[in-house]
């Protein structure tokens, strides 16, 4: 690529410097532009703006690729523990023995809230949404703890800091489920692992203690993985631009929550899973759907299909595709929602619409099927994809720190009226 680009208006020529990443993605860098010009570029939903530079996640929508760190997703599903993959992100590099043993004795240290924050959770009625309370009680949690609202960005105390939150977040979050179930709150155990812990909290009675099955373990540990980070995507991007103003990590984080909660972004895979159940219930063929997805005067979307960067195959999809059917193997199980899912995704494989515009399976299609194999409530899916995202937000939140990122304040072009002078209201006709 030549080292400059070329941009004419109104017949006069500007060069702008261009920037090529690690993976040889390609930028014209325009941050002088309006200076420069007088113009601005108009990019609503961001579809080709680069909005920082980062060293955490590759994705290469054409391809197929995600990797963290450099790492592929497909090894570290396979082979790593979440706790693992969130140190990596966090961090940069893969831990050693002793350092993954020291972080995660303290997420293990930060698993119990504040006696005082525990009193909130009984004030809340049951009918609250978890999403909503875990949004509340983020912000909440710093109140407790005033010495992370000086977070330095940098060194141990930030690790520090980090793990208190992906600590918190899981205790937290299975408070929520347990005040939204009018159920008494578990504490934390710290002799179990991340992901039993969190389906001890959530599933443990005062009369029967909850087992914690290797196999479940093992398909949440999975579904955290790859939620883990997904690069600039709509809660990541509202965690760096509220941070941006220099508002402290919780506060940006619950704001991540908020922007996870939508049925396009996170709220999907709640979303998916009633789609599912309609069609169960209704008995219309899914021809009926698909005809649906495609006529432009409904709203109604096949969810869990299309993606914004992903225009192949998303490989999270693929990966939980796979493991929705080991653990109903293991667990001698069957879900016939898995296999309206299934011929579902057949006939979209096969269909024009679906074809021409890339649209495939995503996380989402698939990860709310393997929730519900493993027991989780439908009210919890986007949570634990909350807390599966923690790491790759305070990881982007942390780096535009580091990188000492300007204040995020987009332009626009006013549409609205031209100068008009008040009337007072006796004048006005
Ligand atoms: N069903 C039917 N048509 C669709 C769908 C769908 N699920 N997704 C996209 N399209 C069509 C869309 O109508 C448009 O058609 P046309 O070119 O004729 O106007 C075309 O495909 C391009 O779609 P878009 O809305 O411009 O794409 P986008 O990049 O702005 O949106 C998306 C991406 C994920 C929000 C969208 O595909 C969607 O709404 N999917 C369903 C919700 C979903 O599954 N969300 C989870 C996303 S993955 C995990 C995450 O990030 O949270």
């Amino acid at each position: 690529m030549d080292e400059t680009a070329t941009i004419t208006i109104d017949g006069k020529s500007y060069n702008f410097e261009t920037f090529v990443g690690t993976e040889g993605e390609r930028c014209i860098d325009i941050q002088h532009l309006r200076d420069i010009t007088g113009c601005i570029t108009l990019d609503p939903g961001f579809g080709s703006t680069g909005s920082c530079l980062s060293n955490i996640t590759f994705v290469d929508g054409a391809r197929g690729i995600l990797r963290y760190r450099g790492y592929p997703i497909e090894e570290l599903a396979e082979r790593a523990s979440f706790v693992e993959v969130a140190y990596l992100i966090l961090y940069g590099e893969l831990p050693n023995r002793i350092q993954l043993l020291n972080f995660r004795n303290q997420i293990r240290m930060h698993a119990p809230i504040h006696t005082n924050l525990e009193h909130h959770f009984s004030g809340l009625p049951h009918t609250a949404p978890p999403m909503a309370i875990l949004s509340a009680m983020l912000n909440l949690v710093s109140c407790f703890h005033p010495e992370v609202l000086e977070v330095p960005t940098t060194g141990e105390e930030f690790g520090q800091t980090a793990s208190l939150l992906l600590s918190k977040v899981r205790t937290v979050a299975a408070f929520a489920y347990r005040t939204a179930t009018g159920k008494p709150i578990n504490q934390p155990n710290p002799n179990l692992t991340y992901c039993g812990n969190f389906l001890h909290m959530m599933f443990s009675d005062p009369y029967v203690e909850y087992k914690v099955s290797p196999i479940i373990d093992k398909a949440l540990n999975l579904f955290l993985i790859l939620h883990a980070d997904h690069e600039q995507n709509c809660s990541t991007t509202t965690v760096r631009v509220v941070g941006s103003s220099r508002a402290n990590l919780f506060s940006s984080v619950a704001a991540g929550v908020s922007a996870l909660m939508g049925p396009l972004h996170g709220g999907a895979n709640v979303a998916v899973i009633e789609m599912l159940q309609d069609i169960k219930r209704s008995g219309k063929p899914l021809q009926h759907y698909l005809d649906r997805a495609k006529d432009k005067k409904d709203e109604f979307r096949l969810m869990g299909f299309g993606h914004r960067v992903y225009k192949n195959f998303d490989p999270r999809a693929r990966i939980l595709k796979k493991h929705v059917d080991e653990v109903l193997g293991a667990l001698n199980l069957k879900d016939e929602l898995l296999d309206i899912a299934k011929e579902l995704e057949e006939y979209t494989l096969k269909d024009q619409y679906f074809i021409e515009r890339n649209l495939y399976p995503n996380v989402d299609f698939y990860s709310g099927l393997l929730l519900r194999v493993i027991g989780i409530p439908l009210n919890m899916y986007t949570v634990l994809f909350a807390i599966g995202r923690m790491p790759g937000w305070i990881s982007h939140w942390k780096e535009m720190h580091d990188h000492m990122q300007r204040i995020s304040r987009p332009r626009q072009i006013y549409t609205g009226p031209i100068l008009r002078h008040f009337q007072q209201i006796s004048d006005r006709l």
